[in-house]
């Protein structure tokens, strides 16, 4: 029977990974740990480590589980910034969950906007204080604003429907545009300077890390808000709050955050938050933050344990492997391999 060790194990996903593995065909043990070079060891024995966004699967963890013989790293999400593919190509192989629920992703990223536009938030805490004034309370209608959509994937495009149907006008942005798909494609910079609303939903890579930055917010609209459900360091935290106080930045609404490893995902309430950025942003009526929970819906946990108990079974008892990520494949558009086969 093969073994994985499980790594940020939350309530929700062992509930989940259990129900999935009914049958018993893993032996899962989980760790509430997240997977680091000071918690590696624990993978001592495993066939497969399964990780998180906020694990650390860097270089020198790479060479420590392959020293142990750990065959397969499985992520259950779909970002994989948080893995070294290029130490791991050809070592040790990497499968991941390409989507789980994209709904709940795109629905999210709505939520966050009409929160923040129509001022529920305020409405929620006020009304529950038998404070019934509508001051301060003022939204504005989202028909006919323009929203720049940064990313026109799974998620992107869902999200692009959505706002079809609140009859906002919609441009885009991607490096790869798709053919014939009838989206309004602009430059970057078009995005930020026609744009009302820019809602990301693009990995997070090398190139555009920090694409929200001091220029790039000098290009924006007095007023925008940015929605950010994708990968925190996409933004730099510090010039988001410059923009907010210097009130070119009208809103921001983030689900992840650049340094959110630290505090994303436990219950900090009586601790003291030592990121000051975090806490400035928290502290301000116009940003709304939640912890990286724009995923999280009965149907995205039943799939994302469904296709990573599935990807594990694939890898060990055929030559395919569908949901395999590696290097070569995203670095020169191809492996050796045939694409659904085993990259190496
Ligand atoms: P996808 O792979 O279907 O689409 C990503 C799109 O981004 C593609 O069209 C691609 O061409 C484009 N892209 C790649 N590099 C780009 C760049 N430098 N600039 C602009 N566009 C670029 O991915 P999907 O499923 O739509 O997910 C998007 C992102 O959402 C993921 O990478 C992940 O970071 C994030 N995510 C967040 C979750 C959450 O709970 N907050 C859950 C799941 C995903």
């Amino acid at each position: 029977m093969k073994k994985i060790v499980f790594f940020d194990a939350k309530d929700y996903d062992i509930q989940s990974f259990d129900k999935a593995n009914e049958g018993g065909e893993y032996e899962i043990k989980y760790y509430e740990t997240r997977l680091s070079m000071d918690t590696v060891s624990l993978a001592k024995g495993a066939d497969v480590v399964c990780v998180f966004v906020n694990d650390d699967v860097g270089a020198d963890v790479i060479d420590a589980l392959c020293k142990m013989g750990v065959k397969l790293i499985a992520l259950r999400c779909a970002g994989y910034n948080n893995v070294d593919i290029e130490r791991a190509y050809g070592r040790i192989n990497v499968v991941r969950v390409p989507a789980y629920s994209p709904y709940a992703v795109a629905e999210h990223a709505m939520a966050l906007l009409l929160t923040s536009v129509r001022r529920i938030h305020k409405a929620y805490n006020r009304t529950r204080d038998y404070n019934f004034s509508l001051s301060g309370l003022t939204g504005f209608d989202l028909h006919g604003k323009t929203v720049g959509v940064i990313g026109t994937g799974k998620i992107g495009r869902i999200f692009i429907d959505i706002c079809k149907g609140f009859g906002m006008n919609i441009i885009c942005y991607d490096k790869f545009p798709q053919e014939n798909s009838g989206l309004n494609y602009v430059s970057l910079d078009e995005i930020w300077e026609k744009s009302d609303i820019i809602s990301f939903h693009c990995p997070l890579t090398d190139e555009n890390h920090h694409m929200v930055n001091g220029d790039s917010i000098a290009k924006m609209k007095k007023g925008v808000i940015l929605i950010n459900t994708s990968r925190g360091a996409l933004i730099d935290a510090d010039a988001l709050v410059n923009g907010i106080k210097e009130r070119k930045i009208g809103a921001a609404c983030l689900d992840v955050y650049e340094e959110e490893s630290d505090v994303f995902f436990h219950d900090r309430s009586g601790h003291i938050i030592d990121d000051d950025t975090l806490a400035r942003l928290i502290s301000m009526p116009n940003v709304i933050v939640t912890s990286h929970q724009a995923f999280l819906t009965e149907e995205a946990l039943s799939n994302i344990a469904e296709t990573t108990l599935n990807n594990i079974k694939q890898f060990f008892e055929t030559d395919r492997c569908d949901n395999e990520i590696c290097y070569k494949c995203q670095k020169f558009g191809g492996c050796p391999k045939k694409h659904q086969n085993k990259c190496f």
